[in-house]
């Protein structure tokens, strides 16, 4: 397995272009089901997570087209509606799937994700709303069986925010009879992007963006053409590695507004942000300053900025409280950052860390995607190497992670 070598103790400078979102770019290639016409994607980025939903798409009959700057999607014909559990237990996101093959085939056998590192990750919601709108599902042999002769729309109040859930009831009732209003709905901006592509297709929906969605379903839907969202996620690690490590950096092709708790948190930390348009420069001269961060549903601080934040405390002048209220278990990454020389108590939900004045380079294993975001941070900043095992979980959501590293300075080396 690559492993990822990282000489720290150098600040960043310079500038590197953000990619296409990931948690946006997966539903919006799922949107694709939805309808017998090509939809056209730009920004998508290279990453292992979308290989695997192009494979699990090609799968059911969709032809997928990958140029250089273009991705064509066409779901003609759905031969297979079935997410099989080789592809499924690889990737979470393929549940999402279930949506659109029951509203465009009246069909799906999806496997049940189960769980991963970070928690159980249930998908009740996911099925509660889909059996609102009149479908049927039954769970067989790790299966979700479910068949529905047309959607109907409905009420649906979620018992508590999920952005996948969101996002897969809303693609169902694109298509369903009548009117859905989602309650309690996730606000996430990959939630509004993937709207922004089912509008661009045909779809009637208002309210994304905010907790009340109202979908009223049409006959069918068209082709289109869209653009998918910048990564705030990809964005905001690069930024808290440049607040952690010091230095001057731009980051260009942002969504700034996508990312106003995280550029609050790291003014706070004592870092000056300036944006121009769709870049973001960040600048920081002395060592950061302990913030203490609650993990929430958007717009709130993200669950998926947590790990990189611990990292940045653990160099921080002063004890910051990291909490997480969103998953169950995770804080894998903090085992191996005081494998570094961090000092980190965990207490339940939160975990108190008390910046120290230098990390020391270790050999560090990867549990998650974000935790291994968390330990690249902290290799940057750490006296000597650091390597960090099982990467490939960095390659499901990264791009080019080394080539940009290096364009900021850093000294980075896969090991293959
Ligand atoms: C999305 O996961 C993201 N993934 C995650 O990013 C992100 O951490 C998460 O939202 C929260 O922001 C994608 O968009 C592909 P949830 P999702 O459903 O939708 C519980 C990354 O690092 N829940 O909003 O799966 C669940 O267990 C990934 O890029 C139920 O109980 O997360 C969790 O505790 C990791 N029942 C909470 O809700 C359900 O039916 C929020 O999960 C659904 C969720």
């Amino acid at each position: 397995m690559d492993k990822l070598k990282i000489t720290g103790g150098r600040a960043l400078e310079g500038e590197v272009r953000v990619s296409g979102a990931k948690n946006a770019a997966l539903p919006i290639m799922c949107a694709a089901l939805l309808s017998a016409k090509p939809l056209a994607l730009t920004n998508v980025p290279r990453l292992r997570d979308v290989s695997t939903m192009a494979k699990l798409l090609a799968q059911m009959g969709v032809t997928v087209n990958r140029q250089e700057a273009k991705t064509v999607l066409h779901a003609k014909e759905i031969t297979e509606p079935t997410a099989a559990y080789e592809l499924v237990k690889t990737m979470r996101a393929s549940v999402l799937v279930l949506g659109p093959l029951l509203a465009r085939c009246g069909e799906a056998k999806v496997s049940l994700p189960g769980g991963c590192a970070i928690g159980a990750r249930p998908v009740d919601q996911h099925v509660k709303g889909l059996q609102a709108m009149g479908a049927t599902i039954s769970i067989e042999h790790g299966y979700m069986q479910a068949s529905a002769s047309r959607l109907r729309g409905a009420r649906i109040v979620m018992d508590l925010v999920t952005v996948t859930g969101t996002e897969n009831l809303m693609m169902a009732a694109a298509l369903a009879e009548g009117e859905t209003l989602l309650e309690n709905a996730a606000r996430e901006p990959e939630v509004v992007d993937l709207a922004r592509c089912l509008i661009a297709m045909g779809a009637k929906i208002e309210g994304a963006g905010s907790d009340q969605i109202r979908i009223r379903g049409v006959p069918s839907l068209g082709g289109a053409e869209h653009r998918v969202m910048p990564d705030r996620i990809e964005t905001g690690t690069y930024l808290a590695a440049a607040a952690a490590a010091g230095g001057k950096i731009r980051l260009t092709g942002t969504a700034p507004e996508s990312l106003d708790a995280t550029l609050d948190k790291l003014r706070e930390a004592g870092a000056r942000i300036e944006i121009h348009g769709s870049s973001i420069d960040l600048e920081i001269a002395r060592r950061p300053g302990a913030v203490s961060v609650r993990t929430a549903p958007y717009p709130a601080f993200a669950t998926d900025m947590q790990a990189q934040f611990m990292a940045l405390a653990c160099v921080a002048d002063g004890t910051a409280l990291i909490t997480e209220t969103i998953f169950e278990n995770r804080f894998m990454h903090a085992i191996e950052l005081q494998r570094l020389g961090a000092d980190i108590r965990l207490e339940g939900n939160t975990a108190v860390v008390k910046g120290v004045e230098r990390l020391q380079g270790a050999a560090v294993m990867a549990t998650d995607l974000r935790a291994s975001a968390g330990l690249v941070i902290a290799g940057l900043v750490a006296e000597g190497q650091t390597v960090i095992d099982r990467i490939y979980h960095l390659d499901r959501g990264y791009e080019a992670l080394e080539g940009k590293l290096t364009a900021l300075g850093a000294r980075v080396e896969r090991i293959k």
